[in-house]
């Protein structure tokens, strides 16, 4: 894998953004990491320089502040890749929902991901060639009963995803999607919390090969990320421990 490329991370303050961000650094990638709680990434910032791994604490709902951001990071160093991992995940009833509500869950799974993209497909940001990944979920082509929003985001993604590699082509950027199942990560422990022992072990079962861990979805990541998979673009790489094939 080349050296030195500067990535963009969302979602870096936990599970699989904070997990990416790991490997990059140790992978003499640049990082230039985005979450909300700075506390989480502490032992990242004591132990790399600031060439190796940068951290803003944004709210990624303030899209007025995109352009500061890349204004700030804006040096001789242009991206090359972006890999948007922020998001989160919600059990609501369609009773419950509201357009508000709605908005709310697309603004962090889907609008901020465009509209990082946006900024982050200009020439004086990024190079030719860089590589996207957007995190979807199996959620993203399968259903399930109370996930009416958190569904419809993930499949946002990949018509995000098919669109961007198109239109995006010209640049050589690709624009990939990478769903997991579940996979252990706060998000999951926090889930799981809510539901009793059977939905749990339910959810377990739904996989063949067990839940995941991070380090199972990474590799995927980061091979989108590297040159070996220079010749995809506007797909959706599945890893699910076999959940999807049933
Ligand atoms: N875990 C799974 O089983 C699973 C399965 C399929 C897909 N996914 C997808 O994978 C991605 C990462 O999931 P995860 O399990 O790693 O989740 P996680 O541990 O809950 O991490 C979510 C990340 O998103 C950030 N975030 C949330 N809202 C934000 C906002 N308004 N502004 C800025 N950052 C915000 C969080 O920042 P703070 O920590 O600072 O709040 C955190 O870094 C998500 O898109 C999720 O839908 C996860």
């Amino acid at each position: 894998m080349a050296v030195n490329k500067k990535i963009l991370v969302t979602g870096a303050s936990s599970g699989i953004g904070l997990a990416l961000c790991e490997f990059l650094i140790n992978n003499s990638f640049s990082v230039i990491a985005i979450g909300r709680d700075e506390s989480k990434v502490a032992h990242l910032k004591e132990h790399y320089n600031s060439d190796s791994f940068s951290f803003e604490s944004l709210d990624l709902n303030n899209f007025e502040n995109y352009n500061s951001f890349f204004d700030k990071h804006l040096n001789n160093l242009k991206f090359d890749g972006f890999v948007h991992c922020a998001g989160m995940e919600e059990t609501l009833p369609l009773s419950l929902y509201t357009p508000e509500r709605m908005h709310s869950i697309f603004n962090i799974n889907v609008f901020s991901g465009v509209e990082l993209l946006r900024y982050f497909s200009k020439k004086k940001y990024s190079n030719d060639r860089a590589s996207v990944v957007f995190i979807s979920s199996v959620m993203g082509e399968l259903g399930q009963p109370g996930k009416i929003g958190y569904c419809a985001t993930k499949s946002a993604i990949l018509g995000v995803v098919k669109s961007a590699a198109l239109e995006l082509s010209k640049r050589k950027f690709r624009i990939n999607a990478v769903s997991p199942g579940v996979v252990n990560t706060p998000m999951t422990q926090k889930l799981f919390e809510s539901l009793d022992d059977i939905n749990v072990n339910r959810i377990k079962e739904m996989h063949p090969l067990g839940i995941g861990e991070v380090d199972d979805v990474i590799p995927i990541i980061t091979f989108l990320l590297s040159d070996t998979s220079k010749w995809i673009t506007g797909q959706n790489l599945i890893v699910d421990g076999g959940y999807s094939i049933q």
